[in-house]
């Protein structure tokens, strides 16, 4: 059985389709095999890894809404040991179309259950929302990665997520957990050093011990289609995402219950 670990923060712009990748691409340097879904119109995780999203001749859109589509057959490989199954702006209609139908909720899970794959890893990448796409995307997961900004203004999303989080779990998925809370651009500035210190007192050891620092060239990575362990393998927010995916590969650092979120979640 694979592991289906959602990377979520209804957040924008702080890091979940970098993590997506760099976490993807790092599984399979490890010699796993992954599935990464781009669950997120805006198709950056489709970009991301090089493929052009007007070239599509078919997304997860068309398998998220007919039955008669199995999943694996928009998948695109896109290195030798990770299949994509890509997103174009299509993908926002499904938000409007899937909320009209029964049990909405649980569309992608039931892809997930019927798709035949010796994959060991499915990454969904999140869109910037807590609406129907993420919601599937929890309800298909048994994990989830939060990327998370180091920013006190930005504590009180994440407390909006990690009660998301809980309702899936109590209505949906009583098994999903959150594997970690992973700060994945973080600047060299007082304010992020604080937050983070906060972060940590809250969360315990919830939040990854590892960072990944602000660094230009994991931006430029993204733009030209690669990974930062593909585009710069030697610099040190490549070997932040290695040790990362090491951790997360492993296991670890255990997997937290909900019921022991409850109090931090307060206390956000
Ligand atoms: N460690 C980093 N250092 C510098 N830039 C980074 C880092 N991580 C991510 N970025 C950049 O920040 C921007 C947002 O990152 P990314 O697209 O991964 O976030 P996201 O949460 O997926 O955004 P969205 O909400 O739009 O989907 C991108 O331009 C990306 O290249
Ligand atoms: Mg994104």
């Amino acid at each position: 059985m694979a592991r289906v670990i959602a990377i979520a923060n209804q957040k924008g712009g702080v890091g979940k389709t970098t993590t997506t990748i760099n976490i993807g691409i790092g599984l399979s340097e490890r010699g796993r095999s992954v599935i990464l879904i781009d669950f997120d119109p805006q198709g950056s995780l489709t970009q991301g890894l090089g493929v052009d999203p007007d070239s599509l001749s078919a997304t997860t859109y068309d398998a998220l809404i007919d039955d008669e589509t199995p999943l694996d057959w928009v998948f695109l490989r896109v290195r030798s040991k990770v299949v994509l199954a890509p997103a174009g702006i299509d993908l926002a209609g499904a938000e409007f179309e899937l909320a009209a139908t029964a049990d909405w909720q649980q569309t992608l899970r039931r892809r997930l259950v019927t798709l035949k794959t010796e994959a060991d890893f499915i990454l969904i990448d999140c869109p910037t929302s807590l609406g129907v796409l993420t919601v599937n995307a929890l309800v298909a997961a048994n994990e989830v990665v939060v990327p998370a900004e180091c920013s006190f203004l930005a504590f009180r999303g994440l407390s909006g997520l990690l009660a998301t989080i809980k309702g899936v779990q109590a209505r949906f998925n009583p098994r999903l957990k959150i594997t970690t809370i992973l700060p994945v651009k973080v600047p060299r500035t007082v304010h992020a050093r604080e937050a983070l210190e906060e972060l940590r007192r809250i969360c315990g050891p919830l939040v990854s011990d590892i960072i990944v620092p602000q660094r230009v060239k994991v931006a430029d990575a993204l733009i030209s289609g690669k990974s930062i362990l593909e585009f710069d393998p030697r610099s040190d927010a490549a070997e932040a995402f290695r040790r990362i995916t090491e951790v997360i590969d492993h296991g670890e650092k255990g997997i937290y219950e909900g019921a022991r979120l409850r109090g931090r979640l307060r206390r956000l």
